[in-house]
């Protein structure tokens, strides 16, 4: 029986690209199978700060609401980060455009800001990076998670291109290419991505359990 893992996120875009990418040794569940399970205000400094949040929030939910006692619980918190802006919008990526910054923006609203951020620079001027740390807890325990991080640097395109992805997909030029990941496509992400590189730990520490 493949042991269980629950994707602590709403995002079906990450929650697909995790379960492709760490196949089908495991059975997932998302937070739309808990649609009770309270939302967790993502206001840590760091990637892994809201990881840990997230992935402890669920944890103790489930146990609480003894839905759920075996298997791991997975939070996936990540971000863009931009080098001249300061590594802006890191761990705001998501509400990069909200006017208070505190509620999610749309991913066009977000990358029509991040535009106007890096407006008249030059290719040279835009480099940045995707990051990402996973959480992953042990169901029913409330004990520190193991985390793993992943990154891809690249730069960011004079304005967005391609229909694949997500988030800042059309805007993120991976290094080594000339195509936007939005261009690109999931095959080519898979290989590269911040996530990718994160999972690629995690199925590593996986696999020697
Ligand atoms: P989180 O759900 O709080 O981790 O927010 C992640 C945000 O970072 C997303 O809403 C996207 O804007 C951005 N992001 C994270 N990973 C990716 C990716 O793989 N592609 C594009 N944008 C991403």
């Amino acid at each position: 029986m493949p042991s269980q893992i629950v994707i602590a996120s709403g995002n079906s875009h990450k929650a697909h690209e995790i379960q492709s990418l760490l196949g089908k040794e495991y059975t997932y569940l998302t937070l739309k199978s808990f649609p009770e399970a309270p939302e967790v205000k993502e206001d840590a400094s760091s990637f892994a700060g809201n990881a840990v949040k997230k992935a402890l929030s669920l944890v103790n939910w489930l146990k609480q609401n003894e839905s759920l006692s075996e298997g791991w619980i997975l939070a996936d918190d990540s971000g863009l980060e931009v080098d001249v802006l300061n590594g802006d919008p890191g761990v705001h990526s998501a509400r990069y455009a909200s006017e208070q910054g505190a509620e999610n923006s749309t991913d066009e609203a977000n990358n029509a800001r991040l535009l106007l951020e890096l407006e008249g620079k030059e290719a040279h001027h835009r480099t940045a990076r995707f990051r990402c740390v996973i959480a992953m807890a042990q169901a029913g325990e409330y004990s520190q998670p193991h985390i793993f991080e992943g990154s891809c640097e690249g730069r960011i395109a004079q304005s967005a291109t391609g229909e694949h992805g997500f988030g800042y997909d059309p805007l993120f030029i991976p290094n080594n290419y000339n195509n936007s990941f939005g261009e690109l496509g999931p095959e080519i992400k898979s290989e590269l991505s911040h996530r990718a590189a994160a999972l690629r730990h995690l199925k590593d520490w996986l696999d020697k359990l």
